[in-house]
């Protein structure tokens, strides 16, 4: 049942992976006609006579307004932003429709074989996308076909030789009708050979050519897919499993420490707003990425893991603990970061995350004038993240109601938290904490 999502997912991830490449094939195809057709036009426009040239220059405006709404048609179809394209505003829908119908009648009467083939290719394009055998092989029969036509009708109509009708001294219908009726089969074999059977053989290279890539990208794509579903289940799975270790862990420091109640969960609440709002600064944007405010987060809940060493007798006092009493309480820091490493350095290739659980377990009650414990570190020698837990455990300590006194208010507590600024706390993050005073009352008042 679970591998129903990814299958989908892997399906949406190769399928936008495709579209974007016949995206590019297309555009790659678009470019290539255009670059063609401008080229003759102009090689023409400087060699030959004006008259042959305005014909070349009908067709290839011809073709240039009939092809491109098309073209653009197939990139909005393909494209993986479809919202995006102009395809949605009513003017472009004008346009195309009036240039389609504009190309169609210049195409009638220049019919090229560069047309054909701008003609042909979005058909071809889209038939091999969607792997339809039927439409790609009936396309090429079309294609075919209308190669065939281009050239007995440029014959017919005096465009794929120009010369033969200007050398007519009326170059009118009858003349045509002359034409047509002098012409011999072996004259029409002669076309079908040296003009037909030429372009039919380059029609079929430039289909099989384009399918050809488009196929050995989208293999390499679904390759490519694969590898990445692979890792993704496998990030899932050991994250699936360190989570729940982090789970078990904090349900363990919440039954042994029946007073604390939902003290992680809420400590966890409060040193992600921290982090986050901490990151829209210059000063924190660098380390403090989404990733690692996540793992600050996973780790805050683990910070008191090492209560699980002390003794019930103390944990569970009701009242105030003797100064050896509390000694033995201050253990649970180095003990927490004990437990934390003999857990998670099984976890391979996660040392980010055992660094700032760890880190957060043994330092999250030192003190920016080093008056803390159990090291009694200084200022930023205290980890980042154990300086914003100190905070978001205090706070939530504070605004709580504990056997041995009633809970503060959020605002009386955050201004004892500031006028500690400097002595117990980092006073960068002091600022920021003051600065977000209404958010953190809201959240102390929001049910966990
Ligand atoms: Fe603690």
């Amino acid at each position: 049942m679970e591998a129903e999502p990814l299958r989908e997912e892997r399906k949406a991830l190769y399928e936008s992976a495709e579209a974007r490449v016949n995206l590019f094939n297309i555009k790659c195809l678009a470019v290539l006609l255009l670059l063609m057709l401008a080229t003759e036009s102009l090689t023409e426009l400087g060699i030959f006579t004006a008259e042959k040239a305005a014909v070349r220059l009908c067709a290839a405006a011809g073709t240039i307004l009939f092809g491109l709404p098309i073209l653009v048609y197939l990139i909005h179809d393909q494209s993986p932003r479809r919202e995006d394209t102009i395809l949605k505003k009513s003017w472009f829908k004008y346009l195309a429709i009036s240039s389609a119908f504009l190309g169609i009648g210049i195409l009638c009467t220049a019919l090229t074989f560069q047309s054909v083939i701008l003609l042909a290719l979005p058909p071809i394009l889209a038939a091999q996308y969607r792997n339809q055998k039927r439409l790609l092989l009936w396309t090429l029969i079309g294609t075919a076909l209308l190669v065939v036509v281009s050239v007995y009708g440029g014959f017919f109509f005096g465009l794929a030789d120009w010369n033969m009708l200007k050398a007519a001294e009326n170059p009118n219908l009858l003349t045509r009708v002359e034409r047509v009726a002098l012409a011999t089969p072996q004259r029409m074999k002669e076309l079908f050979w040296h003009y037909a059977m030429p372009r039919l053989i380059c029609v079929t290279a430039v289909a099989v050519l384009a399918s050809g890539i488009t196929r050995r990208n989208a293999k390499m794509l679904e390759d490519q897919a694969a590898l990445a579903e692979k890792v993704q289940e496998e990030m899932e799975r050991k994250n699936s499993l360190q989570t729940r270790v982090i789970d078990a862990l904090a349900t363990l420091i919440e039954t042994r420490d029946v007073s604390t109640g939902e003290h992680v969960i809420r400590t966890k609440k409060y040193v992600g707003m921290i982090a986050r709002e901490m990151q829209k600064s210059d000063q924190y944007k660098d380390y403090l990425t989404d990733h690692v405010i996540q793992e600050i987060e996973n780790a805050a809940a683990l910070h008191d893991v090492g209560k699980i060493a002390v003794s019930d007798v103390i944990l569970l006092k009701p009242g105030r603990l003797t100064p050896e009493e509390f000694e033995e309480i201050k253990k649970h820091s180095t003990k927490g970061g004990e437990v934390i490493r003999n857990i998670f350095s099984t976890f391979e290739d996660d040392a980010a995350f055992l660094k700032i659980a760890e880190d957060i377990a043994v330092s999250h009650h030192e003190k920016w004038n080093g008056t803390g414990y159990p090291a009694g570190l200084k200022g930023e020698d205290i980890p980042l993240p154990a300086r914003i837990m100190a905070v978001a455990d205090v706070f939530d300590a504070l605004v709580s109601v504990r056997v041995y006194k009633p809970a503060m208010t959020p605002d009386a507590a955050l201004d004892l938290i500031i006028s500690e600024s400097g002595s117990h706390f980092d006073p960068d993050i002091i600022r920021v904490v003051s600065g977000m005073r209404r958010a953190l009352i809201d959240a102390v008042n929001t049910p966990v």
